[in-house]
């Protein structure tokens, strides 16, 4: 039984912040951000938008009404989460009319719960073949104005319906796992951003992608030889890049991973981080812009999550792929932004993300969004 992704669907915020005029009003040298990062661009996320209504946004482009009678789990992997009890699965699955036979709950593992989902998911349609699971990842990543991080900010959803006889790719149910306590990243209840060791938190996520491609490589007599492209988890474009160099060398199958990883990375680098679905961008951006991948390709896939968690797995394209029609998906939504200049970018920080409780409303005249937050009244989001 084939089991795997059958439609994906992205959204981000229509604002963005151009790089080089960050770099100009930080003082840094703007190829530091475009090439020792790997940045261009990053979404910057407005009050009108949290996670649920950027993965109801995601969402709402791929999925049928015949599908959301047939989805029988919605899975909602976030480090974002709009209440500690309340998972923002049951708003989403609200506001797409999904079926209320559907079990729907939200899962945390920072940058990992998007791939706990689809695990899950893979793992539930094999003993319940006739299901459809809505997979979403969505986050804003928040460091703070003229810190480090600042840089690797951004935010968006990511939306996977899972299904048995999938379209885009079929997973192989291979997979090598890591997990350690370890400090690197991490967001207290008190904060607003993220608290981060940048340089640890980069050693690390090497070290979890060597331990975890080696022992995938061992458990599947596997190597290198057997993967057409290798995707990562994105925080910066990079940060991909330097895991991905620690295991190619001057042959020419390396030369193809490299450049499969360039076709990889292009719309993360206007988009930034959106932590949980920054794996599955850089999917979709892999699966748009390459002009090499055939059917039966085979592609490895390494998540990482701070805290910290790791698992290289891997899956192959299906005969169905449709590269333009998911490039056109992406390139409607990234071509349809409003640039801000940096003073009107921290002006919206400032406002994002509001944790304060009682009544508050937000201006939504600008956000051209099919579902938008207008506020919250007595400490419920309407
Ligand atoms: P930094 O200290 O400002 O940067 O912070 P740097 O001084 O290390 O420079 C960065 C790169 O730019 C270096 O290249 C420089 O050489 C180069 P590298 O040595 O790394 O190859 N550079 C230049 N290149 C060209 N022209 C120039 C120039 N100047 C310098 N003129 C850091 C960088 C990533 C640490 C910071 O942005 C940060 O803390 N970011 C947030 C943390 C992060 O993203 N960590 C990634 C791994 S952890 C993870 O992925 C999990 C996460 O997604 C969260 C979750 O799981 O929930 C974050």
């Amino acid at each position: 039984m084939k089991i795997g992704i059958d439609k994906i669907g992205f959204f981000t915020s229509n604002y963005y912040l151009d790089m080089v005029d960050l770099a100009n009003a930080r003082g840094e040298d703007p190829n530091k951000y475009l090439i020792g990062i790997g940045q261009k661009q990053q979404a910057v996320i407005p009050p009108t938008q949290d996670v649920v209504t950027m993965a109801a946004n995601a969402a709402e482009k791929i999925l049928t009404d015949e599908d959301k009678q047939s989805i029988d789990m919605v899975v909602f992997g976030t480090e974002t989460g709009v209440d500690n009890s309340k998972s923002a699965a049951i708003y989403v699955q609200s506001l797409l009319g999904i079926s209320s036979s559907a079990r729907s709950f939200e899962i945390k593992q920072a940058c990992y719960g998007g791939t706990a989902g689809v695990q899950m998911a893979a793992d539930h349609i094999a003993m319940h073949p006739d299901s459809k699971v809505l997979v979403l990842a969505a986050d804003i990543a928040r460091y703070g104005i003229k810190t480090p991080g600042e840089v690797t900010q951004g935010g968006g959803a990511i939306a996977m319906l899972l299904s048995v006889d999938p379209r885009i790719l079929v997973l192989d149910n291979q997979s090598a796992f890591h997990s350690e306590n370890i400090m690197d990243f991490w967001r207290p209840f008190y904060k607003r951003e993220a608290i981060v060791d940048g340089h640890y938190s980069t050693d690390i996520y090497i070290d979890f992608f060597n331990k975890t491609f080696k022992d995938y490589c061992d458990k599947f007599g596997r190597s290198l030889t057997d993967f057409s492209a290798l995707v990562y988890h994105l925080p910066f474009t990079k940060m991909g890049l330097k895991a991905l160099r620690t295991v190619v060398d001057d042959s020419p199958h390396s030369q193809k991973l490299l450049k499969a990883f360039d076709q990889s990375k292009q719309y993360n680098a206007h988009v930034g981080n959106l932590y949980t679905g920054s794996l599955y961008l850089s999917l979709l951006s892999l699966l748009s812009n390459s002009t090499d991948l055939h059917a039966n390709d085979r592609i490895g896939l390494f998540s990482y999550g701070s805290g910290a968690q790791g698992e290289f797995y891997s899956a192959t394209i299906a005969e169905t792929m449709d590269s333009r029609r998911l490039a056109s998906q992406v390139d409607s939504v990234l071509s349809d932004r409003i640039k801000l200049s940096v003073p009107e970018y921290e002006k919206m920080y400032a406002d994002g993300l509001p944790i304060n409780g009682g009544n508050v409303t937000f201006d939504a005249a600008n956000d051209h969004s099919r579902f938008v937050l207008l506020g919250r009244k007595a400490d419920q989001l309407v």
